[in-house]
Order: structure tokens, then C-alpha cells, then sequence
């Protein structure tokens, strides 16, 4: 039986590039696991989009002289554009300024409502005399009241990770003009986070198969006491209340962006043609979803979101009073990337950015490295000089290089084809590697399947280095001047481990797999057919990247690669790297 398995990633802010902090913690981990899952026949939804409200945005659009709206476009567009090019194949890639999400937020703003989750309260909130305006949260600046931290923002310290109310901040000032604001009367509405407290425990006390910080820090934080939390501010740019009275009010950025996983796989059946679709993932009992986030985000998808959920009674837009919405089945939360050595800043311009990046090296080498050091359980460091080496003792000399050794020889020496078993037939060196490798659809799908996405590619290149061993063994190139049937038998096994490796390897490295099918004689499309879109039609409709909905493959198989089978001409998978790229990279971020 097929799965349903929905993978939702973090809505990254559109103001400003994705850089590879973004892409190792957030978006190619979910592109892995969603690619697996695709081979392996099941059923994926994957979604996000660009968080286009919030004072990220408006805090950049005030500095620049544009609209909020005119600097969300732009990113958005910038979004979908380095997306397509590193393959990270979302089925909808949309952003919170839709009619729909709007409507869908606002629905879930009233459930909660409704069902006795919200109040309001009149509350003193810093106001600029300065501005003449209230202040958002991040506009507000202090001394954290937890861990001391100098530089807290109003809504979270960037130190301790805590969530913060501002009104907590020590010595609190306006960061736009360093005065320091005072406090005003303003009604608002909250989330009672107390009244969902203990259904929201209830939920993660069978988490304990979480990564370890995850749920510690899950738990940890519902241990110290939930208090409500407002859910609407002062301000003109977000989504309006759906009551009247309210108008100089938006709902709160963190309280509608979640609620985005839902409002864009509802988009997406719509735009299907199959409005219905979406309960294959939201209200099927069975459905697995995880949610591909960075740490700093565990609080507001490991509480927040499930309570929200929790607050509509677990029911929209579905009559069936026997069906619940699905709470986060994973979230698999990755901790920081730095590099070489340092914290990514984009204030300070520390950081590489995708699309400049995506401009000098090929997007398989990328992917492959930031995997190699993905920051799974603890933050990690990006060298250029690591980069450069991994790249060419491990992608190119253990696996670029089999499988153009073998390819270009059976290419060569067997006219095109794939070469007969010889009259010998298989012996026990043949048959052993073609287990093991046999294996490693249990082995690499069982990692993958766990989101131990480094783990799943250090294993699939333990088999490639055991296919290397084995052709070394071998030697068919001087076996061939003896006993020509005996050689083409062992290209014959290689060219069948490497037709497997190309499987266990495509969520990784899919470019460079789909090359090495068709290499290998093989028609069609690895992941079924991508949207093809021309960037300007995205540019009109803003959203559409993804699949066409022939998703499910269903070739996580070891292969069945039949001797005579038209190769055709192969060329190198990857390029090995000088080790002076590495010093250019270094030198042009110190300029930068
Ligand atoms: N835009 C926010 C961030 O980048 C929130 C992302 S996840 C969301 O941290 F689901 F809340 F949108
Ligand atoms: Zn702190």
C-alpha cells in the first residue's frame, strides 16, 4: 500500500536570497526525503512558500522605498528561480499573500474563536512617540530576561532561543531610532496557549522517536508553563481580522505562516482540479507529515502549530465528525550551518548565496556536500577546502569515477552494449556484490525513511567503495585479453551495481542520476515529468513549481539490467575541482 507522506519546509522570509544555511537546514533535506519517497511508490505532497508578511519584510521595504508587496515579489520570484535550479521539486511553491491564505488563516483564526481558544485583552504595548506608531517586536530591541543577552529581539533571543514578549526585554529601544519606547493601552486578541497546554503535552508524549532536541526542547518549553501569546498586532501590512472593529489590526505573522502548510496544500488540489485531493495527506489517519524546519522555528511548529490545530477542534472544511486534521508526524529540525568558522550573518554579509553559487558550480556537487556535512544533530562548519576535497576524493574518485570506468569500457569494448554472461556464468565474488548492493535498498531506504540523511549517503558510498574493490579485484580491462567472456561478465555486474547505485543515489545527486540512466539506455524521467515552465509564466501566476503529478515512480529497486541493452555514449558526471577554486571562493567572499 502506497503512503501518504507530506513534507512541509520552513516558509522562508522573502526578503533577501536563499544562502546555504537555508538550503543544508531547510530545503534540500525535505527534497531528499521527498525524492526517496516519490521511488519508493508513495503518495508526496511537498509544499512551502514565501513568508511574505512580517517586520523582516517591512523593516527591508522601509529601508529600500518600496512596498512590502513589490519587495516579496521580487525574492519570491529570486525563490523559485534558484529552486529550480539546485531540483528542489516542490508540487507548490506558493506564498502567504494569496486570496487563499487568507481566507484559509482567517478560517482558522475563527475556529479557534468559536471554540473558545481566543480572548482578547487590553494590554500596554511600546509605542514610538518618535513614529507615532506601535512597534512591532522586531523593531524592539533589549537585554534578554532569560540568558542576558544584550542584543535580544522583541520576539525571540537569538541567544537562548527563548520566545519573548517584549514588554520582557531589559532595557528595551527602537531599533530604527535607538529611543526607547513607551508603553501604550491596545486591545488584542490571544492565543490561550494555558487551556491547550496539556492537549499539546498529550501530543508529544509519544514523540519520543524525535530527534533529541526536538522533543527536549518541545517538552522543555511546555514544563515552564504556556501563557497566552497575542496573536494580532498593530499594523497595516498582513492579513486583516475577520470581525468588525478590528481594522488598524492584522493577525500575527507567526500565527498565519504555519497555517500555510494547509492553506497551500489546499491551493494545490485546487489548482489539480481535484479540490478534494488535500484530505489525502490532512485527514487520512495513516498519513505521515513532517515538517523540515531550522531550530530556531521548533517552538512554533512543535507547539504552536499543533495547538493551533488543536484549537479548530482539529476539523475545517470537512462535515465527517469521525475525521481529525493530522498534528506533525516528524519534525525533523536541523541545527546551524556556519562557515569557515563563523556564524552566517546576512547582516554582516557572511554567507554564500545560492544563486551566486548556483553560477559557478553545478548543482549535484552542492547537494552532495552540504548532505556530507549536514547539521543533523549539531551545527557544522563549510569550508571552501573541504568542499573542493570531498568533491574530488569522494564524489569524483569513488563514484564519478566508477561509474565512467565502467560505462566508458563496456561503451567501447562491447560495441554499445550491455556485454552477455559469459559461458562461466556468475561466480561468488559476482553474486556477493550484487547482495550487498541488493541490500542497500533495505539499508539506505531505512535511513532515508528516518530522515538520517547523512547517514543514508555515507551508506550508499560504503557500497560504492565495495563496487570499486570489486571491479579492482576483477581488472576486466587485463582479464579481457585473456578471457573475453569472463571480462564482459564482470562489466556486466558492474554496469548492473552502478544501474543500482544510480537508484540509491538519485535523491541525492538527481541530475547526475538521471544522465547515468540514460547513459545506461534507459528512457524517461527518473522523478516522472517536471513542470517546465518558463520563468516568465511564473512571473504571471507566481507560484507554479513542481510536478505534474506523475510523482510516484516507484523504481527504489535494484536493477534488472538485462545483458544486450544500448548504452548510450557516456561522458564524465562530475568535474574534479583544482584546489586554487577553493582560495578564489575564500577570497571573493572576503571582498564581498
Ligand atoms: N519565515 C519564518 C522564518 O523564516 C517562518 C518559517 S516557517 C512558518 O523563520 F511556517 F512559520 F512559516
Ligand atoms: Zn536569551
Amino acid at each position: 500500500m502506497p503512503e501518504n507522506i507530506l513534507v512541509c519546509t520552513a516558509w522562508p522570509y522573502a526578503n533577501g536570497d536563499l544562502h546555504i544555511g537555508h538550503l543544508a537546514g531547510a530545503y534540500l533535506p525535505p527534497d531528499i526525503f521527498a525524492r526517496y519517497h516519490r521511488l519508493k511508490g508513495n503518495k508526496v505532497l511537498m509544499v512551502s512558500g514565501s513568508d511574505s508578511h512580517g517586520t523582516p519584510i517591512t523593516l527591508r521595504a522601509d529601508a529600500e522605498g518600496v512596498s512590502p508587496r513589490e519587495l516579496f515579489e521580487r525574492f519570491h520570484l529570486r525563490f523559485l528561480d534558484t529552486f529550480q535550479r539546485i531540483g528542489i521539486t516542490y508540487n507548490l511553491f506558493t506564498h502567504t499573500d494569496t486570496e487563499n491564505h487568507h481566507r484559509v488563516s482567517q478560517d482558522v483564526f475563527t475556529a479557534c474563536l468559536n471554540n473558545g481558544y481566543l480572548y482578547t485583552q487590553t494590554e500596554q504595548q511600546f509605542y514610538s512617540e518618535n513614529e507615532g506608531r506601535f512597534l512591532p517586536d522586531r523593531y524592539i530591541e533589549g537585554t534578554c530576561p532569560h540568558c542576558g543577552y544584550l542584543g535580544a529581539r522583541g520576539d525571540q533571543c537569538d541567544n537562548c532561543k527563548k520566545l519573548l514578549d517584549p514588554t520582557e526585554l531589559i532595557d528595551p529601544r527602537s531599533k530604527t531610532d535607538g529611543t526607547t519606547p513607551v508603553l501604550r493601552q491596545t486591545e488584542h486578541f490571544y492565543l490561550d496557549l494555558a487551556k491547550l497546554g496539556p492537549a499539546v503535552e498529550e501530543y508529544l508524549a509519544d514523540k519520543d522517536y524525535w530527534r533529541p532536541n526536538v522533543i527536549n526542547f518541545s517538552r522543555q518549553y511546555i514544563k515552564e508553563g504556556l501563557k497566552g501569546r497575542p496573536i494580532t498586532r498593530d499594523l497595516e501590512w498582513g492579513i486583516p481580522i475577520p470581525l468588525e472593529g478590528y481594522a488598524g489590526k492584522r493577525i500575527y505573522v507567526w500565527f498565519e505562516a504555519v497555517i500555510g502548510y494547509f492553506s497551500a496544500s489546499i491551493e494545490w488540489a485546487a489548482n489539480a482540479g481535484e479540490p478534494e485531493k488535500w484530505k489525502d495527506w490532512w485527514y487520512d489517519p495513516s498519513a505521515k507529515t513532517y515538517y523540515f524546519i531550522g531550530k530556531d522555528n521548533i517552538p512554533f511548529h512543535a507547539v504552536i502549530w499543533p495547538a493551533e490545530l488543536i484549537g479548530t477542534g482539529r476539523r475545517l472544511y470537512e462535515d465527517d465528525p469521525d475525521k481529525l486534521l493530522n498534528l506533525p508526524y516528524d519534525v525533523p529540525s536541523n541545527e546551524y550551518l556556519n562557515m569557515e568558522g563563523q556564524k552566517l550573518s546576512t547582516s554582516r554579509n557572511w554567507a554564500i548565496w545560492a544563486p551566486d553559487l548556483l553560477e559557478r558550480f553545478d548543482p549535484d556537487p552542492i547537494r552532495f556536500y552540504l548532505t556530507f556535512i549536514a547539521p543533523e544533530s549539531r551545527d557544522t562548519d563549510f569550508t571552501f577546502e573541504d568542499f573542493v576535497r570531498r568533491n574530488n576524493d569522494e564524489l569524483v574518485a569513488t563514484w564519478g569515477n566508477l561509474a565512467n570506468r565502467v560505462l566508458g569500457f563496456a561503451y567501447k569494448r562491447y560495441n554499445g552494449q550491455v556485454p552477455q554472461i559469459g559461458p562461466n556464468g556468475l561466480d561468488a565474488t559476482d553474486r556477493q556484490i550484487l547482495a550487498e548492493v541488493e541490500a542497500g535498498f533495505e539499508s539506505v531506504g531505512q535511513l532515508l525513511a528516518e530522515v538520517k540523511l547523512k547517514a543514508a549517503l555515507d551508506e550508499a558510498f560504503r557500497l560504492a567503495r565495495l563496487a570499486n574493490v570489486y571491479l579492482d579485484r576483477k581488472a576486466p580491462w587485463q582479464m579481457i585479453k585473456e578471457d573475453p567472456a569472463a571480462a564482459g561478465t564482470s562489466i556486466y555486474v558492474a554496469l548492473r551495481v552502478i544501474d543500482s547505485l544510480k537508484i540509491l543515489l538519485a535523491p541525492f545527486l538527481p541530475h547526475t542520476c538521471q544522465l547515468l540512466h540514460e547513459f545506461l539506455g534507459y528512457n524517461g524521467q527518473l522523478f516522472g515529468r517536471q513542470y517546465t515552465r518558463s520563468f516568465s509564466e511564473q512571473q504571471r501566476e507566481h507560484v507554479a513549481l513542481g510536478y505534474d503529478g506523475s510523482q510516484a515512480t516507484g523504481r527504489w529497486e535494484p536493477s534488472q539490467l538485462l545483458p544486450g541493452q544500448l548504452l548510450r555514449q557516456p561522458a564524465p558526471l562530475f568535474k574534479k575541482l583544482e584546489p586554487e577554486v577553493a582560495a578564489a571562493e575564500v577570497q571573493r567572499l572576503l571582498i564581498a
